[in-house]
């Protein structure tokens, strides 16, 4: 047995990680190549299959809990569905996928669409349903200045205390939609700067973690399994979060009691929402975001950015990863 063929041992190690990445280039790149064709579910469909596929080759015996969806909705990725060689010497791994977060970004061009995953040990990311999350996603900073149940004001006087600023030099970022009509005037009425998103909360709670991003906060109502995702890179960012399921549709609470969820109310931190010790996250841009660069083709290579962080091993890498075509006269830039 080679020495690459050894099964990993870590779940952040370095032969998974390497291949987790790939994973998320590889969904980045075909979903860029789909950018601006108005089409977010073909946009959508493209990155899931490229997931899929590369998934496949990862020596691990993986199961989605995190994904596209109930099996017999979703034709791939979806949750409980079994990925990678699956040899018996190969480590458990659960896996949370958001293979194009922001399909209507992509889909018209705009910035912030991400190709997104994370990994742990079995039982290490919350099985969470498919509804709605309300969310306070703060960086290291004010990780213990938050409460869910506070009024914005006060959480935001705490994080502005808690970042030796004022609540005017807050810069809150909330997905612009109907149900934050009041939330939004509450923050305005604080004094807070506020910054509107069409869609992508979770790249925006990755950006909150991040000092000198100009982003301190972001506030309300997003996808449930967009809140386990960024508390698996909360994690390794030692960012901190609050968060509280929050069912709009019937059936909803039914089935967060079948995935074993008993109390509905339950605010849960970034530990309690990823609690695995051995937690992996990766996201490669697809359009340009504020931390990366969305994909670039130039003649015979495409380059693209992303973000690998293990919590285990204390680590974060940005990864410019050129692609190099075929042909020996690709030329190579800077
Ligand atoms: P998609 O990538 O699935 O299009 O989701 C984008 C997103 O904006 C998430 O970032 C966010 O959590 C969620 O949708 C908000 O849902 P809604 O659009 O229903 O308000």
């Amino acid at each position: 047995m080679t020495a690459e063929r050894q099964p990993a041992r870590e779940v952040g190690s370095e032969a998974l990680s390497r291949e987790f990445l790939r994973v998320c280039e590889e969904a980045a790149i075909d979903a860029a190549r789909t950018m601006g064709q108005g089409d977010r579910r073909h946009s959508d469909h493209v990155a899931v299959e490229a997931m899929r596929k590369e998934m496949d080759a990862l020596p691990m015996r993986g199961t989605v809990v995190i994904g596209e969806g109930e099996r017999d909705q979703a034709p791939m990725l979806y949750i409980g569905e079994k990925v990678g060689q699956g040899r018996p010497e190969d480590l458990e791994v659960d896996i949370a996928v958001d293979p194009l977060e922001g399909t209507n970004l992509c889909a018209t061009g705009s910035p912030g669409a991400i190709a997104v995953l994370a990994a742990s040990n079995r039982g290490g990311l919350l099985h969470a349903p498919d509804c709605y999350m309300e969310k306070i996603v703060v960086g290291p900073g004010a990780r213990n200045a938050i409460d869910l149940d506070a009024p914005a004001d006060d959480n935001l006087k705490a994080i502005a205390r808690a970042l030796g600023r004022g609540v005017r030099d807050l810069v809150v970022i909330v997905l612009d939609r109907p149900r934050h009509e009041k939330l939004i005037a509450d923050i305005r009425r604080a004094g807070a700067r506020i910054k509107l998103i069409s869609d992508g909360d979770l790249s925006a709670g990755i950006t909150a973690a991040v000092r000198r991003t100009n982003v301190h906060v972001v506030m309300g109502i997003g996808g449930a399994p967009e809140g386990v995702l960024t508390a698996a890179a909360l994690r390794c960012l030692n960012g901190g979060m609050r968060a509280r399921l929050v069912p709009t549709k019937p059936g909803q609470e039914e089935r967060m009691h079948r995935m074993g969820i008993t109390d509905v109310k339950r605010i849960y931190t970034e530990r309690d929402l990823a609690p695995g010790p051995d937690i992996l996250f990766v996201a490669t841009g697809v359009t340009d975001g504020t931390l990366m660069r969305g994909v670039r083709f130039f003649g015979g290579g495409i380059r693209t950015s992303s973000v690998l962080m293990a919590n285990r091993r204390r680590m974060i890498r940005f990864v410019d990863t050129v692609h190099v075509g075929d042909g020996e006269d690709t030329v190579i830039e800077f």
